[in-house]
């Protein structure tokens, strides 16, 4: 058997805060083998972000310390890896998409200049040569790859000028400019209304299999996993209770806790899922 692409074994964390020690993640394992789409559930507070970032090496320490486990990378142990090849592989090789628009994108830079300078600095990491004409073009390509209409227009516009929606693609193709193997998204479209998610989450499930990324999907959102996610990791107050195929998840949960996430979904009536919702190649 090959090594899946990202390996979390056993991994503890805990945070310090005026003077009081937390213990946050306990002994956390999981794996997304290469061109899997896996995910990490569980209610809010139960440490999938803190999960995230340390994978991503964004955890500040202190507060926090990682006390116990590896992360393995394409083989290699991030935690013992140098300062240098953890910023190298941060995205380039793994790469996240934000959670929240507003917040993540600037207001007073184009969408372009924005998408140019993480690519120059993507480029620079990788010891990579493309001026100022091939950024473009790349920019203008990835833009296209996540369904815009017309990426010259969105390029040379402001985030203001773009809706909700649209602004999300642009978190998307940032998280795509430098080709990367892992993509993590930490509760993608949580501040998008419900349509407009499902379009999303629709369009990065169709990015991940036409060009056979993995995909770590991180959603508090049961009717997320469903309809993005094979393999499905249960996480509970730091601690994964329970991983399984999602279908015998779903079917046939092993843990209470499990059982009990899964009776509180809310069921969409009259079939509706986000397959019958998603049209991709809308400017929403
Ligand atoms: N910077 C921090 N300092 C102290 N505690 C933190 C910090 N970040 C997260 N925690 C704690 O870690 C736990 C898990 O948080 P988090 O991973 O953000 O949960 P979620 O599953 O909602 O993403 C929470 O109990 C939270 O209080
Ligand atoms: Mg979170």
């Amino acid at each position: 058997m090959t090594e899946p692409l990202l390996s979390v074994r056993n991994l503890s964390v805990e945070f310090t805060t005026y003077g009081r020690t937390n213990a946050v993640l306990h002994g956390v394992t999981l794996a997304v083998p290469e061109r899997s789409q896996v995910a990490l559930v569980g209610e809010s507070g139960s440490g999938k972000t803190v999960t995230m970032k340390a994978i991503m090496g964004l955890l500040r320490e202190p507060p926090a310390r990682v006390t116990a486990g590896e992360i393995l990378f394409d083989g290699r142990d991030l935690l013992r890896a140098s300062r240098a090849e953890r910023d190298r592989l941060r995205g380039t090789a793994m790469a996240m998409i934000f959670q929240d628009p507003m917040s993540s994108l600037n207001p007073v830079f184009t969408v372009a200049d924005q998408m140019g300078t993480i690519l120059k600095y993507a480029d620079r990491r990788l010891g990579r040569q493309r001026g100022r004409a091939g950024r473009r073009a790349r920019v203008h390509e990835v833009l296209a790859q996540v369904r815009m209409r017309d990426p010259e227009r969105v390029a040379a516009s402001y985030p203001i000028m773009l809706s909700g929606g649209m602004k999300q693609r642009v978190l998307i193709a940032m998280a795509l400019l430098s080709q990367p193997r892992l993509l993590i998204a930490d509760e993608p479209g949580t501040a998008l209304d419900v349509t407009t998610q499902a379009q999303i989450l629709k369009l990065l499930k169709d990015l991940v299999e036409e060009q056979h990324l993995a995909l770590l999907m991180i959603t508090h959102n049961l009717g997320v996993v469903r309809e993005t996610s094979h393999y499905v990791h249960v996480m509970h107050r730091g601690r994964i209770v329970e991983a399984a195929e999602a279908q015998a998840l779903f079917a046939a949960p092993r843990e209470d806790y499990t059982r009990n996430l899964i009776a509180s979904v809310p069921r969409l009536t009259g079939g509706t899922s986000f397959a019958t919702l998603a049209r991709t190649d809308d400017e929403t």
